[in-house]
């Protein structure tokens, strides 16, 4: 049995993986990742929306602060990672347009506008009419939205391939295995024995296996993320040259109280997502999943119906009993956390990736990324009122 030794090893070669292993290796630390496909994962579905202020909701203010901190580091991210590896990110700062069809639809986003104004974010209240005259392929009905310009989006397959190109540049060595069980050694964290059979050590292991970090084998309870998987079905549509500019922006709705979006690629591909849907590790599409999507947005864009239809996957979101994720040092030294990003991974990259390079080196999260750490979910437990 072969036995390889760094000083950090990441479980989970998605996008906040990666990310965190291209800081750590940038900061001088010998990294590895072990995942038998990296660069693949939830982002290979995600749409790349950044959209801190339109996805605000209520009772997440201290996760608006993470947002918006890594909604400022994205120009520099992405104008690195481009530089690093050559590579287009299909970065697009487009702006958002979230739309209502209905009265309900239209005091929902009323809500979210006053929302965002006590939270001191920019957003500006349009007319239907304001509406189509920035978008004209939007429905006559549209009755009112919301325009927000600093809601941007990225091409998550692209940022992917980049953050794999820029880890492999940077040294970081990729085990194309599955991690089969995490060892402890004493009352440290030592690193996993792979599906090869291979045992992988490190000083430090960060755990960033996305929706299938809460069930690593190997890893003691009270240490076991609580992430689960959250179903999103997305379908991808291609605009002709004949019908382009489609959309020149990020276009948005709650439809009967459902999400849709429609997310325009400088490429011609438009995405429009998704399902929620709790239904454990199901990742099949299904006629239901692909009919409302399709459904909700032929309502707010009737000319979608022209477009062909290239592709319908389903994905699984990495969920936290508080839609924030979980970063930083644990219980169990040599541990570390960055997962649980739920609907914010591609957002959240940036920050994860500075603040867990911090943990690494320094052995603590920078102020912003505090609040984040497994630990308050025991703390709310103790805290409860008898
Ligand atoms: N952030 C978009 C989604 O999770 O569907």
């Amino acid at each position: 049995m072969s036995s390889r030794t760094s000083d950090v090893l990441v479980i989970g070669g998605g996008i906040i993986g990666l990310v965190t292993a291209w800081r750590a290796a940038q900061r001088g630390l010998s990294t590895a990742v072990v995942d038998p496909e990296p660069g693949g994962g939830a982002a290979q579905v995600a749409a790349g929306m950044l959209a801190a202020v339109t996805e605000l909701h209520h009772g997440e203010q201290r996760l608006l602060g993470l947002n918006l901190a890594s909604a400022r580091r994205y120009p520099d991210f992405a104008a690195e990672l481009t530089e690093l590896t050559g590579l287009d990110l299909g970065y697009r700062r487009c702006g958002t347009l979230a739309v209502a069809l209905d009265a309900d639809d239209r005091a929902h986003l009323r809500e979210l506008h006053a929302l965002q104004h006590r939270s001191g974010l920019e957003s500006e209240w349009l007319s239907g009419r304001e509406c189509r005259r920035l978008e004209p392929l939007l429905a006559p009905g549209v009755r009112g939205g919301l325009r927000v310009d600093g809601d941007h989006q990225i091409d998550p397959r692209r940022l992917s391939a980049a953050l794999v190109a820029a880890c492999e540049r940077a040294g970081v060595v990729f085990h194309r295995v599955w991690a089969e069980r995490f060892d402890v050694a004493g009352d440290r964290a030592a690193g996993v024995t792979a599906s090869d059979g291979c045992v992988l050590r490190a000083g430090q292991v960060v755990l960033a296996a996305g929706s299938l970090s809460g069930r690593l084998a190997g890893l003691p309870e009270d240490l076991l993320p609580p992430v689960r998987p959250v179903k999103g079905q997305v379908v991808r549509l291609a605009v002709p040259e004949r019908y382009a500019p489609f959309l020149s922006r990020t276009v948005r709705a709650v439809v009967r109280g459902s999400h849709v979006y429609l997310v325009p690629r400088e490429n011609g591909e438009l995405v429009v997502g998704a399902t929620s849907e709790e239904l454990g590790w199901d990742t099949t599409v299904t006629a239901g999943g692909v009919y409302q999507l399709l459904r909700d947005a032929h309502e707010l864009v009737p000319g979608i119906t022209e477009l062909p239809l290239t592709e319908t996957r389903a994905g699984l979101r990495p969920g936290s009993p508080d839609n924030a994720p979980l970063l930083g040092p644990t219980g169990l030294d040599g541990l570390l956390l960055a997962t649980g990003h739920y609907r914010n991974g591609v957002l959240l990259t940036p920050v994860t990736g500075d603040a867990l390079a911090h943990a690494l080196t320094t052995g603590e999260l920078p102020e912003e990324a505090r609040p984040f750490t497994l630990k308050r979910f025991s703390t709310a437990l103790t805290e409860q009122p008898v």
